[in-house]
């Protein structure tokens, strides 16, 4: 049920935290990994770790906000493996600040890196996914897209996005075998929260106190989930998002 043997996957962002908590998941289950990132040293650090769980990954240098790197990513997925079976649109970046602070140039930053780039990928795969007549498209939003916080306004609108256009593609594209789910995570311990405990005094405090499991999740708590949701264990689930929080979401 939760064998992903022959199944190729593409994971943007997965070089690092939780796309590579996710690509590895996928790689011991027997998806061939395809890391989608823009810093290859990263990525090629990646790959050989993910090679040596499963088969062979490898590594395509994409910039997910840009049109033509995520159609060439598709392209050449598609000249080498000859089909695709699993997308998860996880890149993402935080610029933190006011609305007021905020710029307009960070605004669409945000928004494209976070949320564009879900539409640039998912409408890029479609075509070999209807073809194949099935697969998976797995979106990373955030605890962001259910609560507000004064902090991350952009960020805020493009993880709630995330989730609508998550319900939107699963409607569209359940008729085509596709499903189509967001996973939400709590407070997890990646790069993209290091330099926020690094500069927000109490934060890492205030996180294990405000989470009922009492502690920050880990990368690797993204491996079960990943491999849930692309395997047929889950082709009766779509359109949903799935707090993997350790119960932040569900605490007032
Ligand atoms: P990270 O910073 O370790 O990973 C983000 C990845 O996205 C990096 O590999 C980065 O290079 C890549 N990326 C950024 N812009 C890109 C672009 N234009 N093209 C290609 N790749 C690009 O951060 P983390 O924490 O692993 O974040 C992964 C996802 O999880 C993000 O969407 C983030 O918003 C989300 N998330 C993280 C949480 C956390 O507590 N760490 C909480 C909720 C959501």
């Amino acid at each position: 049920m939760f064998d992903l043997t022959a199944r190729v996957a593409i994971v943007t962002g997965g070089n690092g935290g939780i796309g590579l908590g996710m690509a590895r998941g996928l790689a011991r289950a027997g998806a061939r990994v395809v890391v989608a990132a823009r810093n290859s040293d990263k990525a090629d650090v990646a790959v050989r770790e993910l090679s040596a769980l499963g088969p062979p990954a490898v590594a395509i240098r994409t910039d997910v906000t840009v049109e033509h790197s995520v159609a060439e990513l598709v392209d050449e997925v598609e000249r080498r493996f000859g089909r695709l079976d699993i997308l998860v649109n996880n890149a993402g970046i935080n610029i933190r600040g006011s609305i007021q602070e905020l710029s307009l140039a960070q605004w669409n930053d945000v928004l494209s890196t976070n949320l564009s780039s879900a539409f640039l990928c998912a409408r890029a795969a479609y075509p070999l996914m209807k073809r194949q007549r099935g697969g998976k498209v797995i979106n990373v939003g955030s605890m962001l897209s259910i609560f507000g916080a004064s902090f991350a306004p952009a960020y805020g609108a493009s993880k709630g996005g995330i989730v609508q256009l998550t319900k939107s593609l699963a409607v569209a594209w359940a008729p085509d075998g596709i499903q189509v789910n967001a996973v939400l995570p709590g407070w997890i311990d990646t790069e993209l929260t290091q330099a926020g405990r690094r500069q927000i005094p109490g934060l890492s405090e205030r996180v294990v106190a405000r989470t009922p499991a009492g502690r920050w999740g880990t990368p690797n708590e993204f491996e079960g989930i990943a491999v849930f949701l692309a395997s047929p264990a889950s082709d009766f689930i779509t359109g949903a998002a799935i707090p993997v929080d350790g119960g932040y979401s569900t605490m007032v």
